[in-house]
């Protein structure tokens, strides 16, 4: 199956009423587990990089070569598409040039007439080369590559004027939030929700930023109301990092004959291919490829 755009199966997400995983990566074992998280679980994909990530990976050239050269290595038959998180107009620009499969340009810190303008100008570029866009309004919470969003209840009208640029999916803030939740959130705000997706009506897929560390039902509810792609990111940090951590203070990295990344790295891959698993059964998505 090749690499394929992201409307390719998110509007028969929206469809069906399921969601499929919108998964970080941050390097090779991350990509490699994601994959064979979504091929085990025949579930389709997409494979989103921060704009950090690209760069620390070594740009969005080497991560769409990466992606692909993967998708073939590893013989993975589900569709995969290649996605840029939060990015920049100029982020967005450069990575429907060098063959990433769906963008999303993230304006939501700029004026909203400005936010507008530019992603009609993404959508119409993104659109002539076959790449999917999703826009966001209303910023999401918390933090991510060192921007810090509030958190808001996405503006309704806004969120209609964002759909008439012709966008295949909406990022809206509902009270979610990235990275680790914090003990007093209030959970997601369905009622809002509801609005939302009545006002954008029934075809546009809703995107739910901040999947870590929602309970599943909650998920559940999103996805029966219209969200049809959940981002998850910090939980695959977390489980990593605890893997890794668990290996260290076992001793396990002084064993053999030195020192062996792959050993190292090992149980972290695991931990994310496990996350990624069962984030799939939630969302309904096993099965759809
Ligand atoms: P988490 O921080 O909840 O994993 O959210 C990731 C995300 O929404 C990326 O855009």
């Amino acid at each position: 199956m090749p690499v394929v755009s992201g409307a390719e199966f998110l509007n028969a997400a929206r469809q069906s009423g399921y969601a499929v995983g919108g998964f970080n990566t941050n390097n090779l074992e991350w990509t490699q587990a994601i994959l064979r998280a979504a091929e085990a679980k025949k579930a389709p994909v997409l494979i989103q990089t921060s704009m950090g990530a690209a760069k620390y990976m070594g740009g969005y050239k080497l991560c769409v070569d990466l992606i692909t050269d993967l998708v073939d290595s590893m013989g993975i038959t589900v569709p995969v598409a290649i996605h840029l998180d939060h990015g920049s107009y100029e982020a967005a620009l450069e990575c429907i040039e060098v063959g990433y499969t769906s963008v999303m340009f993230d304006g939501s810190h700029l004026p909203f007439e400005e936010n507008l303008k530019l992603a009609k100008d993404v959508v119409e570029k993104a659109h002539a080369k076959g790449v999917s866009v999703e826009c966001e309004v209303g910023s999401i919470g918390g933090e991510e590559d060192g921007i810090i969003g509030a958190g808001e209840l996405a503006d309704v009208n806004e969120c209609v004027q964002m759909v008439g640029t012709g966008i295949d999916y909406l990022a809206c803030g509902i009270g979610n939030i990235h990275g680790v939740y914090p003990e007093n959130w209030k959970g997601l705000a369905f009622d809002h929700l509801q609005e939302i997706a009545n006002a954008v009506g029934n075809d546009v897929p809703l995107v739910l930023h901040g999947g870590s560390g929602i309970p599943q039902e909650q998920i559940e509810k999103a996805i029966s109301m219209g969200v049809s792609k959940v981002n998850v990111n910090t939980e695959f940090q977390l489980s990593f990092a605890k893997a890794t951590r668990a290996y260290i203070e076992a001793g396990k990295d002084q064993e053999g004959k030195g020192f062996d990344p792959r050993k190292l790295l090992a149980p972290g891959v695991e931990a994310i291919i496990k996350d990624a698993e069962e984030h799939i059964d939630w969302f309904g998505s096993a099965g759809k490829a």
